[in-house]
């Protein structure tokens, strides 16, 4: 079932240099889903989630909320946001100071009039693992603790959708990482569905049913958390989730050349193809060689010439930095997988099915 769609929404902020914020996004939301919104900054996650909210008002599109429309550009419809049985966390956890934890929780269902909200407040402040702290104020209370309580407003009500927008940014790494989890076993648990904004591809893969890669407005890539990082359907997505090594290739001689010189091996990845080619490559992927010693052919491909420019040990692995003709690349490798040092000259090998190739910005087909 679907709890949310947005179809063709457009938001655009008026001024000198017109921005168009969210640029016709399209999004089924199934119910129990938890949609993570992933992109850089600027991008238009914001904006997406507060045009859903109502908190912005889109120029364009539909918005239906468990097969209600909301906002509709064509009818001029526009539901107010305190009836569109949203919940909503922000990055500031925006509780109210006068009030105890128990009366913020309490808050959104004093204001629908709901007679259990004691019980109710109680029972969703255990779910955070916050019950004993009902009697607090936001001041006396820990940035963990307040976004816990944060979510649990939010939660009191039982809403069809949540908007969670950064909601663990303001809080350090290792807090972050607890109450992922947490966030995480709550959304199991109670199977609200939700759309999540992050830039951080680490929370977007823990957290997200599906990740929506966004670019200037529009959803570059959608799809489950690990086709996104296995297959990223553009070079923008691939930049994005850094991976750093990239060979910009041309046809040359019968064969393949880039900034590293001549691709050697396997060149059955490239048949068929022609265009602008890109070769993405994880560190993880590359492999180091002294010069001559043999490299596997069948399904390889390998660059020579190169020469190590620092060897960084980080404890399991050894990050390596290399330079091959104009290119800088970034190998990472096991630790005890071979010694360098800088200045050493190396060849560096991969296999051909672990390189993400791109024709005109698109990832081709395996
Ligand atoms: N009230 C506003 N008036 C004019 N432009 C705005 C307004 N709010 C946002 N923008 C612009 O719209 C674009 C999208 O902004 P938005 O806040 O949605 O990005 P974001 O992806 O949430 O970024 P961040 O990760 O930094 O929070 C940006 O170019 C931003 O400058
Ligand atoms: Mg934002």
């Amino acid at each position: 079932m679907q709890e949310l769609k947005i179809e063709h929404l457009v938001k655009r902020y008026p001024g000198r240099d017109q921005v168009v914020a969210v640029n016709h996004v399209n999004v089924d939301v199934q119910a129990g889903e938890m949609l993570v919104l992933l992109g850089p900054s600027g991008c238009g996650k914001t904006t997406l989630l507060r045009c859903v909210a109502g908190l912005e008002d889109a120029q364009e599109g539909r918005i239906v909320l468990e097969g209600q429309p909301v906002f509709d550009s064509a009818t001029g419809l526009n539901q107010p946001t305190h009836l569109r049985d949203i919940g909503m966390v922000f990055q500031n956890y925006s509780l109210w100071p006068h009030m105890t934890v128990q009366r913020n929780v309490e808050y959104p269902l004093r204001a629908r009039g709901s007679p259990d909200r004691a019980k109710r407040a109680r029972e969703v402040l255990e779910v955070v693992q916050c019950g004993h702290l009902a009697d607090r104020y936001p001041a006396m209370l820990s940035g963990g603790q307040q976004q816990r309580i944060a979510l649990a407003r939010a939660l009191a009500p039982r809403p069809k959708v949540m908007l969670l927008d950064e909601p663990l940014s303001n809080l350090d790494a290792l807090l972050r990482v607890e109450l992922r989890t947490h966030l995480r076993a709550i959304h199991r648990e109670l199977g609200f569905t939700g759309i999540y904004v992050t830039h951080d591809q680490l929370e977007a893969f823990n957290l997200g049913t599906r990740v929506a890669v966004m670019n200037a407005g529009r959803i570059e890539q959608l799809d489950s958390a690990s086709t996104v990082y296995e297959r990223p359907a553009t070079d923008y997505v691939a930049r994005f989730l850094g991976i750093r090594n990239v060979l910009e290739l041309r046809s040359e001689g019968g064969g393949w050349s880039s900034g590293a010189g001549r691709l050697e091996g396997d060149l059955g990845l490239f048949e068929r193809h022609k265009g602008s080619l890109q070769l993405f490559l994880r560190p993880q992927a590359l492999r180091l060689h002294v010069p001559g010693a043999p490299i596997a052919q069948v399904g390889h491909l390998s660059l020579a010439g190169g020469h190590i420019v620092e060897s960084l040990y980080s404890g399991s692995e050894v990050d390596t930095v290399l330079r091959v003709g104009d290119v800088t690349l970034y190998a990472s490798n096991p630790v005890g997988s071979g010694q360098f040092k800088p200045g050493d000259p190396v060849t560096v090998s991969f296999e051909s099915r672990s390189a993400l190739l791109y024709v005109d910005g698109k990832l081709a087909p395996q």
